[in-house]
Formats: C-alpha cells, structure tokens, sequence
C-alpha cells in the first residue's frame, strides 16, 4: 500500500511529496509545527495540539493555513489513506513561499501546509519498561523556545551527541539549570512532589505536560514549577521525560549515573497509565492549552 502525504491542498504519494526551494520554511525555518500521537485510533490531546499550534503561528504573525476544523478534517482523511491505527502525525505550517528576503513578502502570501503520519507502536515501546539514559549538554537555543519552530539544528545536535553516548534524550542545562529534553519537558520527582521549569520562554510548554499537571494532582502530587539545578536530578528519586510521542518515560540513569535504583519508579508508571486512560479518552474531556 503506497504511503501518502499531504503538501498545500493534496494527498500526494509521500516518495513524491515536496515543498519549493523558496520556501521561507527551508531557508529561514520561517515554520512552525506540531507532532500528535495517535493512540489506537484517537487523537491524543489534538486540541491542546491545536491550541498551541494557533498560539505558535500567532507569535511568528503567520495565518493559520485553514480554520481548525479543516484542519482536523485533512489530518483524519490523511489517517484514513494511510490505513493508520496508532502513529505519529507531524504538521508544518511555514510563511509560505516568497523570493529570498529576511523580511516578510510585502505581498500576501499563502502559508505552506504539510502533514505526515508514519506508523509508532506505542503499546510496544520497550522504553516504558527499561526507562531511558540521558546525558547532560548546554542549551543552545534561542530565547523563544516557547514557540513550536522548525529551527530544530541545536535540539539535533543534542540528540546526535546523547545517541552517539548511547543514550535515548539529553536533558539541556541554561545557566546552571535544567531546562528541558531535546524534544520532550523533563520532570523530577522527590516524595510526593513533583519539580518541572516554569512554563516562561525558555521552554516549550509541553501538552502532555500540561494533562500531567492535572493527573498528577488528581493522584495527590505536588507540582512545583521551579527551576532546579542538575545537581537535584541525582537527589530525585524518579525522574522522566514527557512529549507526544515518548508519552511519560522513566530516566533512569543520566550522566552515567543512575537515578533511584536505576529502575523506573512507581509513580512515574503510575502517571503513565493515567496519561494513557486520559488519552483514550476515559478520564475526561481534553485539556485546553494556553501559553
Ligand atoms: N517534541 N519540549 C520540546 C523542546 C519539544 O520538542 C517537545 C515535543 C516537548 C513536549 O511537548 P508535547 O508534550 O506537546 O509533545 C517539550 C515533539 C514530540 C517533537 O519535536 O517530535
């Protein structure tokens, strides 16, 4: 069954998908996007996906590239093509396509809109079971990192060096304190509470985040958005990484060094399964999601 994409106004086989040189996406990663899990056939947190993908465009001062409802439309058309029952759903809105200029085209121009989906088993994901290794590196980012930008070079970069140590996420350190995962909001847990960044510009305010900040009140947590130096992460006794597509993984050993007993934890699994129950829809409505 051939695979397909979605490029501005079509479903295209994906080996055939493409976007013009011009475009303000691949030459100032002028974009934005969003990663939605699919989770045995529901769409897990779609509106706080949606939610901050509207807040996203909003800050970079790019329309929307169709009301949101059209916008659900084409993603479950494009599910449907491709005969997915549980993946990874990627949207990119870029400016769109204009001759080569650092500011915006004085024209009006048409954002770029791109979906694509690939299959992820996530009942099968061994990483839930064993947790992850992570290493620490410098946080090279921009100063907006609240905005969801294609501009991802200093996140693959981190991720390059945690792989080639052999790890799965590098937890990035700003001036002495832990922000954030390469791609995911990072979380340390001592007692019954639980410690995250605050949600300001130096991180991007996770949706899964944002439905474990219910779930872990409703299971009696604390949570304390503060900053924490890396130091805090050895004192914890379960730490974990929270994004679209790891949902909530157990880290469990960083720089070499292990976390707890170097095992996940229960509370960890325990939020974990909470997260699935609300992301298939038995817990209660989905999250709204706001800056
Ligand atoms: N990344 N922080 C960063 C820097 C991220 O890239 C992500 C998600 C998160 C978690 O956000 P959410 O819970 O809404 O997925 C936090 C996605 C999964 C990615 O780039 O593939």
């Amino acid at each position: 069954m051939p695979r397909y994409s979605y490029v501005n106004g079509s479903y295209v086989p994906h080996a055939n998908a493409c976007v013009h040189i011009e475009d303000r996406g691949y030459q100032f990663a002028d974009g934005v996007y969003e990663v939605i899990g699919l989770i045995n056939g529901k769409y897990a947190d779609e509106r706080g996906h949606f939610d901050r993908l509207e807040r996203s465009l909003n800050e970079l001062q790019i329309a929307m590239p169709a009301k949101r409802q059209a916008l659900r439309f084409i993603m479950r058309e494009l599910i449907k093509k491709n005969r997915l029952k549980s993946g990874a759903i990627y949207i990119q809105v870029t400016r769109g396509v204009s001759k080569r200029d650092f500011k915006f085209p004085k024209a009006e121009i048409k954002p770029s809109l791109v979906m694509i989906c690939w299959p992820f088993n996530f009942d099968g994901n061994p990483y839930i079971k064993s947790g992850v290794k992570a290493i620490t590196v410098p946080d090279q980012r921009w100063e907006r990192r609240d905005i969801k930008t294609v501009a991802l070079l200093p996140q693959a970069l981190a991720k390059q060096k945690a792989a080639v140590k052999g790890a799965y996420e590098a937890i990035m350190i700003k001036d002495g304190y832990v922000t954030e995962g390469s791609s995911s909001n990072f979380w340390i847990l001592k007692g019954k509470t639980l410690k995250t960044h605050p949600a300001t510009h130096d991180i991007l305010k996770g949706i899964t985040r944002t439905a474990i900040e219910k779930i872990a009140k409703d299971e009696g947590l604390t949570i304390k958005e503060e900053r924490f130096k890396p130091e805090e992460i050895f004192k914890a006794e379960e730490a974990f990484f929270s994004s679209a597509t790891s949902l909530i993984v157990s880290a469990v050993n960083v720089d070499g060094k292990n976390i707890g007993n170097g095992k996940p934890g229960p509370i960890v699994q325990k939020i974990y399964e909470q997260y699935r129950a609300y992301a298939n829809g038995d817990y209660s409505d989905q999250i709204e999601w706001s800056a």
